[in-house]
């Protein structure tokens, strides 16, 4: 089989570049469009100081008149303007220098990205701030690379045109380097998720992740059907059940620790529903309509993983990714069955739709099998969080104090929000099964802390955090600073993660 149809974004196809001038003069820069950052403070020493000077200063004359203001991701472009090579100079927002961070840097730089995006365009400086940690400037590129891009896959007449080149001037080469890999690993969830089901399907999701695997340089394992069969993974298998498409468990190996223990410090596992219809408990449309992306999690592990491989991190990472499509047929699983999961436990099926936590369950008890010192599980796993934080912000669960810190402050670094949620031990009253030694949803209330504490029941005494990423991981509509549709959230946050592990 081959997945050649699916089409590719330029940025994984390779044409678009993304690279650094340390030491040229931002006033000589010949581009379609150069871009400078502003803070609300004015115009300070940094890039825009020496373009004010060279454009004899329009961007003092600007801000006195209150045509700019720096604040965030605000844009004012500025055409044809005297005294420099540009074309275009696009002023984008940054606020109060005192209040800077990543976060804010990438949805700047990803705004004014998105918004030159809406035409072709070959060639666009960025004027990196000598003032900025690497760690921000990191991020600042990976913005500019992610907004350029856009979801229009299938459509004739795109919406967004990644620029051919982008260069980074004052900045040096190895940070945008990082920031490009980051942009890339995000950039290829959000376009597995952007995928339709019925071309992103286990078996072609099974083989994206093999091609990817290919180019970057990591191992890469799948199990079959008759595979998971003989490796006991029966909660996964009764899911996959309803649909005509068999289900695949891609692991991927990465070894970047150097030591002689092949031991993974790291295991991240993704849910890859592929389509999500229910199952027996259907859902209405209103609510299926989007569930081509309930295989985020899983494809925010091979986006993680490929950024991982490629900054070559020190680290020995494991990615697990179970895809199944959760369908309605004559074979699909049923309520009231109950399923042995791949660790013994028995799960009594209170509704099919809870499907998301029946997959990680048996796939969390492998990362255990494998002895990893931490697990890190992603799921597009419940409208309940959605309810709970909204759309953009990630739910944060955890058996374990110290490594949910590790997670929320590798969140907080590169800027995506994210929120810790209660575990107590109460709500373990509401998954009791008469039956067997669990079911598989709670009551009508804090459903997103229920799915938590089901599969808390699968990692053991494993340093485990779970990110419900249902909210943030697709997007209605559009962003100033992204097209609608995959989001990549959490990839970055996953990378940095790793980083501050080795
Ligand atoms: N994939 C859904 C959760 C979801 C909802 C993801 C909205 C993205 C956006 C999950 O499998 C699901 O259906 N969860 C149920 C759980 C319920 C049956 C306990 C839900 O949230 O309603
Ligand atoms: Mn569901
Ligand atoms: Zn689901």
């Amino acid at each position: 089989m081959s997945t050649e149809f699916l089409p590719a974004t330029q940025s994984s196809a390779g044409r678009t570049s993304t690279t650094a001038e340390p030491a040229t003069d931002p006033a000589r820069f010949e581009a379609d469009a150069l871009v400078v950052f502003l803070s609300t403070d004015g115009i300070g020493q940094g890039a825009a100081a020496s373009l004010d000077q060279a454009t004899s200063g329009l961007l003092h004359q600007l801000i006195k008149q209150g045509d700019l203001t720096g604040k965030p991701c605000e844009c004012v472009s500025l055409f044809a303007p005297m005294g420099l090579a540009c074309q275009q100079l696009l002023v984008v927002g940054v606020g109060a220098t005192a209040e800077l961070n990543a976060g804010l840097l990438y949805r700047a730089a990803a705004t004014a990205a998105r918004q030159l995006a809406s035409r072709p365009r070959q060639r666009i400086g960025f004027l990196a701030e000598g003032s900025w940690t690497n760690e921000q400037l990191e991020q600042a590129v990976a913005g500019g690379a992610v907004g350029m891009v856009g979801q229009d896959l299938y459509r004739a007449e795109k919406r967004q045109h990644p620029f051919s080149a982008t260069v980074w001037l004052g900045a040096p080469v190895e940070v945008v380097r990082r920031g490009k890999l980051i942009a890339d690993g995000v950039n290829l969830a959000r376009r597995l998720v952007n995928l339709p089901p019925d071309d992103l399907y286990p078996e072609t999701f099974a083989e994206e992740a093999a091609t990817i695997a290919g180019r970057v340089g990591l191992e890469i394992e799948i199990w079959d059907q008759p595979r998971l069969e003989r490796e006991r993974c029966r909660a996964l298998l009764a899911v996959a059940r309803g649909s005509a498409r068999p289900p695949r468990l891609v692991l991927l190996h990465y070894r970047g620790s150097g030591h002689s223990d092949t031991r993974p410090d790291l295991a991240l596992v993704g849910k890859g529903v592929t389509f999500d219809s229910g199952g027996l408990s259907l859902k209405p449309s209103e609510g299926m309509v989007a569930m081509k992306c309930d295989m985020a999690g899983a494809a925010t592990v091979l986006g993680a993983m490929s950024a991982i491989a490629e900054l070559g991190l020190k680290v020995n990472v494991i990615g697990l990714m179970g895809m199944v499509e959760n369908l309605v047929s004559g074979k699909a699983y049923k309520l009231g069955d109950v399923l042995t999961a791949r660790n013994g436990k028995t799960i009594e099926v209170h509704n099919t739709d809870a499907e998301g936590r029946l997959v990680l369950a048996d796939v969390l008890c492998y990362a255990v099998d494998r002895e990893v010192d931490y697990i890190i599980d992603l799921a597009t796993l419940t409208g309940a969080c959605v309810v709970a934080l909204g759309m953009d912000v990630v739910g944060l669960f955890s058996n374990h104090e110290e490594w949910s810190e590790k997670v929320l402050s590798a969140a907080k670094t590169c800027g995506e929000p994210i929120w810790p949620m209660p575990m107590f031990d109460e709500y373990n009253e509401l998954l009791k099964s008469d039956l067997a030694d669990v079911k598989n949803i709670g009551g009508r209330w804090g459903g997103a802390i229920t799915a938590a504490k089901f599969l808390e029941n699968f990692v053991n005494e494993t340093a485990w955090v779970h990110l419900d990423i249902a909210g943030p991981a697709f997007a209605e509509s559009s962003k100033p600073h992204q097209e609608g549709g995959g989001s990549g959230a959490m990839v970055r946050t996953l990378v940095e993660t790793a980083l501050q592990l080795k």
